[in-house]
């Protein structure tokens, strides 16, 4: 392995050690954290790959598509997860079996119908709702995140936009971890 290769998975595992450990010390911990992963087959495997680092819990709250789940995966594998390219169809395979979207949106919050419907006829275009439930950002970067969809062809008007972001900001705003 080259040298900046190693230097940069140091660095990865750095900062993933890092993440953690403001995430325990925020007391992230609850009740769910006693969840187990659900039977089924690629179970074992994602106990021994998945749930060493954190618990089981933040992955049994996400419910993703196939490919929200292939993201998530290699995403854990550039943060350290040991997961060859055979055991990661595994993993996808089950993930995305137990753990699948269950709506276009996870609990929507009172007052938001207007916003939502918006969202469902004009955001679940071209992509599903994972791409937008994975994300936290603040009211300005919903924002920004509207306007961009927009200009690579999202058909928002002026007058949906206001309703759009406020009900973005309500639902996916950014998590404790992000406010410091
Ligand atoms: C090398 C350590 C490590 C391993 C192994 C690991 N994770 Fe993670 N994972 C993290 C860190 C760090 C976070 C972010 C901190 C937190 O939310 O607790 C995280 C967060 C997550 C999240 C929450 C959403 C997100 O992206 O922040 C999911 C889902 C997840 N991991 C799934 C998995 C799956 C599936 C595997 C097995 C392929 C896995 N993790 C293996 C370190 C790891
Ligand atoms: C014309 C097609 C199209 C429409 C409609 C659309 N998007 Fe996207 N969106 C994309 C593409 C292409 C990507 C990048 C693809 C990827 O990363 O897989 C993307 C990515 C995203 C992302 C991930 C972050 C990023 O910027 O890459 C978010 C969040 C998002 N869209 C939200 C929305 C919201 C909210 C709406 C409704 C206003 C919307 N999208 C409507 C095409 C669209």
């Amino acid at each position: 392995m080259s040298k900046r290769k190693s230097n940069l998975i140091k660095l990865s595992f750095a900062m993933a050690a890092a993440i953690l450990a403001a995430s325990i010390s925020l007391g992230t911990t609850t009740s769910a954290a006693q969840q187990d992963l659900p039977e089924g087959k690629g179970a074992e495997l994602a106990r021994d790959k998945c749930v060493t680092c954190h618990e089981a819990d933040v992955i049994v709250a996400q419910r993703l598509s196939r490919q929200g789940w292939t993201r998530e995966v290699e995403k854990m594998i550039r943060w350290g997860a040991p997961v060859s390219d055979s055991e990661k169809e595994v993993l996808v395979d089950y993930f995305a079996a137990h753990f699948k979207p269950r709506s276009a949106v996870t609990q929507p919050t009172a007052g938001d119908s207007q916003g939502k419907q918006i969202f469902e006829e004009k955001c679940l275009v071209c992509h599903e709702a994972d791409l937008t439930q994975q994300q936290r950002l603040s009211r300005p970067g919903w924002t920004r995140e509207v306007e961009k969809m927009i200009r690579w062809g999202a058909a928002v008007t002026d007058a949906e936009k206001g309703p759009l972001v406020d009900y973005l900001s309500r639902n996916f705003g950014p998590r404790p971890l992000n406010n410091r």
